[in-house]
């Protein structure tokens, strides 16, 4: 287990279409161990493969209700939109709004290379979304409506709402 380091916005690893994976080699396994202890102690709700310099099509998602290793995923179905805040570990302090489906169906494949299938609501349909666009090289800025705004003043609007 190890912690890799992540790419920041303006590493072209992040703006390349990623591989996909024909089987789980040992390096592989070892890979998405070190993508999940990369994601914890970075306290990010997803991590995807191009983000710590790989370009293969692999993310792992926990949105607190345990890890979620994608192999290869795609996404099936879609359904309604939700639009609220997001941020990216490759894009520090920053978030911005964006426009996300309220749901999603999502066709992966797990360690072991057996396919499934994930449905996802609200925060985990906004994580599958956000991951499986780095594996083609988005990034969320390119779809923020609005401006990006520093994480410090979406704290102090909290406060505000709160108090109101
Ligand atoms: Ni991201």
């Amino acid at each position: 287990m190890a912690i890799r380091n992540i790419r920041e916005l303006g590493d072209p690893c992040l703006r390349k279409v990623c591989k996909e994976v024909k089987n789980v080699s040992l390096r592989t396994k070892i890979l998405i161990e070190d993508m999940l202890d990369t994601m914890y102690e970075a306290n990010g709700v997803g991590l995807a493969a191009p983000q710590v310099g790989i370009l293969k099509r692999i993310v792992v998602i926990d949105v607190g209700e345990g890890p979620i290793v994608l192999i290869n995923p795609e996404i099936t179905d879609r359904e309604g939109t939700q639009f609220d805040y997001e941020g990216c570990l490759s894009v520090p302090g920053k978030s911005g709004k964006v426009s996300r489906p309220e749901k999603v169906v999502c066709r992966a494949f797990d360690e072991e290379m057996n396919e499934f299938e994930i449905e996802g609501e609200g925060l985990l349909a906004r994580a599958i979304c956000h991951e499986l666009d780095h594996l083609d090289g988005v990034v969320y800025v390119d779809r923020v409506e609005g401006e990006l705004i520093d994480n410090e003043q979406l704290m102090m609007e909290d406060d505000e709402d709160e108090e109101a």
